[in-house]
């Protein structure tokens, strides 16, 4: 990424510009905006209703439930910006799934614009407006000010100097498509349980390697689906069939073990060391 590209721009629609605006002031996202790292509008979709009444909705054509949000009302909304967005992100739960690699590929842009519905949500030739619908998950919220919280926390945190360099490493780790090591700090011993003699030992090696391990047992154990996709090294075939994954299952992760060193025959010319 370009480091003279600038701010990363949000531009927040919303019916509750009072749920947004502290999101965005506060902690790590409100440090970047105030440091330039990232910018945010939050935008009240009422300022656009075009009536005196401040009225973004009406009832759904052939009746039924609720009240549904006006085109019209989006399309004045959006056409106020200053310059057009690079992505206009509608919030669903009937988008495509938000993932870290959505994540990574929306935190290459310089200005996102994301609509939160509320009631019976947008009529639905707003779909005509943005460039993607996204669902933060197979659930239904009461509207899309969550989901917009989630995608700024997610993508605003992959643009560089927003968070310290720890939290890069973890982030790394988690984008490698493996669910996180567990952490420990003190204190050492609590309700019976010790922080496992690795971590205290300083052996560094070790300790990287323990952490992939443990990574590839939490995967392994509670989100089997992810390992296809998380680049299995050999060394990691063999801690997952040592964990008890089959050879079959390894074969579908695309990442067949590779023969054990002790049954590798040896070059003559290979070193005895
Ligand atoms: N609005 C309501 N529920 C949602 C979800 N699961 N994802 C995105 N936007 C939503």
């Amino acid at each position: 990424m370009n480091p003279e590209a600038g701010p990363l721009r949000f531009s927040l629609f919303t019916l509750f510009p009072e749920l947004l605006l502290p999101f965005t002031q506060e902690a790590l996202l409100g440090k970047a905006a105030r440091q330039g790292l990232l910018a945010f509008d939050v935008i009240q979709l009422r300022d656009f209703a075009g009536n005196r009444h401040h009225k973004v909705d009406s009832p759904p054509a052939g009746g039924g439930a609720g009240m549904v949000i006006r085109v019209d009302v989006v399309e004045r909304a959006l056409a106020s910006l200053p310059t057009p967005p690079d992505e206009v992100i509608l919030l669903t739960p009937a988008g495509q799934p938000f993932t870290q690699r959505l994540a990574e590929q929306l935190s290459e842009r310089q200005h996102l614009a994301l609509l939160c519905g509320r009631y019976e949500g947008f009529d639905t030739r707003v779909e005509r407006l943005a460039t993607r619908e996204v669902s933060i998950g197979d659930y239904v919220m009461m509207g899309g000010e969550a989901a917009a919280a989630c995608i700024v926390e997610a993508v605003g945190r992959l643009r560089p100097g927003v968070i310290g360099d720890a939290e890069s490493h973890r982030a790394d780790s988690f984008s490698s498509g493996l669910l996180d090591y567990p952490e420990y700090t003190r204190p050492p011993v609590w309700q019976d349980e010790t922080i496992p003699e690795v971590l205290l030992g300083g052996n560094h090696a070790a300790i990287e390697r323990w952490r992939r391990d443990q990574a590839l047992a939490r995967t392994l154990a509670r989100r089997p689906d992810l390992l296809p996709n998380a680049g299995l090294s050999p060394e990691d075939s063999r801690t997952l069939l040592a964990l008890g994954a089959t050879v079959e299952q390894l074969q579908h992760w695309h990442a067949p073990p590779p023969p054990s060193p002790k049954r590798r025959r040896r070059s003559p010319s290979s070193s005895p060391l």
